[in-house]
């Protein structure tokens, strides 16, 4: 299983270290088997070798140059990075991204052999507008992804879901999972309002390979459990 904590723009450099530290002790104690990947901050990053895997949350399609306030290659090359989130809710909706630039961005970093985890999923007008619309919308966000690209892993995350505390039923992860297992052969991820108290139920679920975690992974110990959880099902 992959258990992803995406820690956005919390946690200080300082911090960020020791939730590293702490998580990575705990994976090796207790001998998790599951891909654990932590994305911390753009400042927050750092080389980091052992069974927790550090991934960037953001970076721009570029070796380097003239892109004020962005990230590129070289710079995640200084700290070993080669993993990357591409289309997470809050870059496409928040800061504007559009699917033309996740093209862009998830090329270039196929390019370079990075792990990426790709992400999709729905507002809530489309979720209420029916099945077939909402399916209809998240084909779009695969249109351009190279869905065979063997370093891809896709994150099902509903725009409604993310830091709401609401999730979809069970029977609708498992609906939606079936229908975009049909388009790659890629682990997909459940990720929007996981925490300690549904991680193990969402994790159980047929079609989900893993969960990516925001607000309920910015304690180590919560973050933990759930790799634990994903231990006891050894899925
Ligand atoms: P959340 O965020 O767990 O706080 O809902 C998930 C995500 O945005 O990846």
């Amino acid at each position: 299983m992959i258990i992803a904590a995406n820690l956005k723009t919390n946690l200080t450099r300082e911090k960020t270290a020791k939730y590293i530290s702490e998580v990575e002790s705990y994976v090796r104690k207790n001998s998790i088997t599951s891909e654990v990947f932590v994305f911390p901050a753009t400042s927050s990053l750092t080389s980091h070798t052992g069974a927790v895997v550090v991934g960037a949350q953001n970076a721009y399609p570029t070796i380097n140059g003239a892109f004020t306030g962005e990230i590129g290659y070289e710079q995640l090359e200084e700290f070993g990075i080669k993993t990357i989130l591409i289309g997470h809710s809050e870059r496409r909706h928040l800061l504007g991204e559009t699917q033309e630039e996740l093209i862009k961005k998830f090329n270039f970093y196929k390019e370079l052999g990075f792990k990426i985890i790709y992400c999709v999923g729905e507002p809530l007008e489309i979720r209420e507008a029916g099945f077939e619309t909402m399916m209809e919308y998240i084909s779009k966000q695969y249109e351009g992804i190279d869905v065979t690209y063997e370093n891809l892993i896709i994150a099902y995350e509903p725009v409604w879901a993310i830091g709401t505390g609401l999730t979809p039923t069970s029977e609708d992860i498992v609906a939606i999972h079936a229908e975009l297992k049909k388009k790659s052969l890629a682990p997909i991820l459940y990720g929007g309002s996981v925490k300690v108290t549904n991680a193990k139920e969402v994790l159980a679920l047929d079609g989900v390979d893993g969960i990516l975690v925001g607000g309920a992974a910015l304690y180590a110990e919560h973050f933990c459990t759930m790799c634990e959880y994903a231990q006891e099902l050894n899925k």
